[in-house]
């Protein structure tokens, strides 16, 4: 027996639209349940629609994550490792394990599996931990990731959740040998990742597609890779014959591990430099270099939706800087990672910038993740990373 959620009536149409979050707006009657223990959620007739994650000092204060009128055995390590084992089925359908091995294996409520992100680096497993419901089942969790072939767990902390959701484990390696840096391989380029040191989980996986992209463009090219993190787009320049790249980031480990990932590579160091900066003050005073391909692949400049304005003048600065750097002829990557900017008004601030800077500009590409972060049709606040490919003359 759970504890019950009811919802109220005429509050049920997103749960029956399978969106996953229950506000507390929405909340007839609270279960007798402690913070991330697993509920039932009824409707206002008391029919089963599903189970999820009752968190109750927060606004979203239960996280569904399985949809069902029927009474499932959903506190069950079996349970937990089919749901794992699916997401991993998908994977295999997505990744060419030949020339990849490292892969976002859940992605939240993509993996129908609110409060829970793990990144795969070969054999190792980073996960984030976002809300105590996950929290609580940590342990069918690594069970499930070993069984299913996986050698060695690093959990991740992240801020938000510690303060936020009341997640209390810190950051520690619950399975397998520590790994202070792992070499992975994506689209037979190799890279060095460093889990404990590096940012979000170790590195950016959901910029491949993209990637790859920059690559086809980049023959023979100039290319400028601003918040370069450890090189990822500029090592697929590389590998694709540019003509020279230069990474910029302003972590200098970053940067450091950036030139390892060269050397790693065996690519000729005189065709790469990278700079410890702060990208802006770059594009704006360092023009000694004509550039034919700039990326431009900033962090989350709008962390909530009060910082959305703010965040939108950063976004166009930084593209107006890029329109005035760009050569005739040249291509701008240009992407956003805000979750609370979507499609449209990104492109509209990408407007306001080509408009200012007096050029032609024109899309050749609209770019999103890539198929490893699947996005759940019903919770569109999944798909956060958008890009566009200009043509600028
Ligand atoms: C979204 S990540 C870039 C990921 C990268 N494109 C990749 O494929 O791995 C953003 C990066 O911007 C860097 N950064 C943040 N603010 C910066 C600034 N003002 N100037 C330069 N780099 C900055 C961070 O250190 C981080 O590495």
């Amino acid at each position: 027996m759970f504890p019950i959620l009811t919802v109220l009536k005429g509050k049920d149409r997103a749960l029956i639209n399978r969106h996953p979050w229950i506000f507390s707006g929405a909340v007839k009657r609270l279960p007798k349940a402690q913070d991330g223990d697993i509920v039932q959620i009824h409707d206002h007739e008391e029919k089963l629609l599903g189970y999820g994650f009752f968190a109750p000092e927060n606004q979203i204060v239960c996280r569904v994550f399985e949809f069902t009128n029927q009474e499932t055995a959903v506190d069950t390590y079996e349970y937990w490792l089919a749901k794992i084992q699916r997401a991993k089925d998908l994977r295999t359908k997505v990744i060419d394990s030949n020339t990849t091995n490292t892969y976002r294996l859940i992605n939240a409520e993509g993996d129908f599996f609110s409060g829970l992100i793990a990144d795969v680096y070969d054999k190792v497993i980073v996960m984030q931990l976002l809300v105590r419901g996950t929290e609580k089942i940590k342990a069918w969790i690594i069970e499930a990731f070993l069984e299913l072939g996986y050698e060695a767990i690093y959990l991740k902390t992240k801020e938000v959740s510690q303060k936020i959701e009341q997640v209390q484990t810190s950051a520690m390696w619950l399975a397998g040998e520590p790994q202070e840096k792992i070499l992975v391989r994506e689209n037979n380029i190799l890279f060095y990742v460093e889990p404990m040191k590096g940012q979000k989980t170790g590195f950016f996986l959901d910029q491949r597609d993209s990637r790859a992209l920059v690559g086809q463009y980049s023959r023979g090219k100039n290319v400028l890779n601003t918040f370069s993190y450890t090189g990822g787009f500029s090592l697929y320049a590389l590998q694709n014959e540019a003509n020279l790249v230069h990474s910029v980031d302003i972590s200098k480990t970053a940067i450091d591990l950036c030139k390892e990932n060269v050397h790693l590579n065996a690519f000729e160091e005189e065709r790469h430099t990278g700079f410890a900066e702060d990208c802006f003050d770059f594009l704006r005073h360092n023009r000694a270099t004509e550039y034919d391909l700039i990326v431009l692949d900033p962090p989350a400049f709008a962390k909530n939706a009060a910082s959305v304005p703010n965040a939108c003048r950063g976004y166009k600065d930084l593209n107006l800087l890029a329109f005035k750097r760009i050569r005739s002829g040249g291509i701008i990557f240009t992407f956003s990672c805000s979750q609370r900017i979507d499609r449209d008004l990104f492109r509209k601030v990408v407007f306001g910038a080509a408009a200012d800077a007096r050029r032609n500009i024109r899309i050749l590409h609209q770019t999103t993740q890539p198929a490893d972060h699947p996005i759940n049709i019903y919770h569109p606040e999944n798909e956060y990373l958008k890009g566009l490919v200009l043509y600028a003359e």
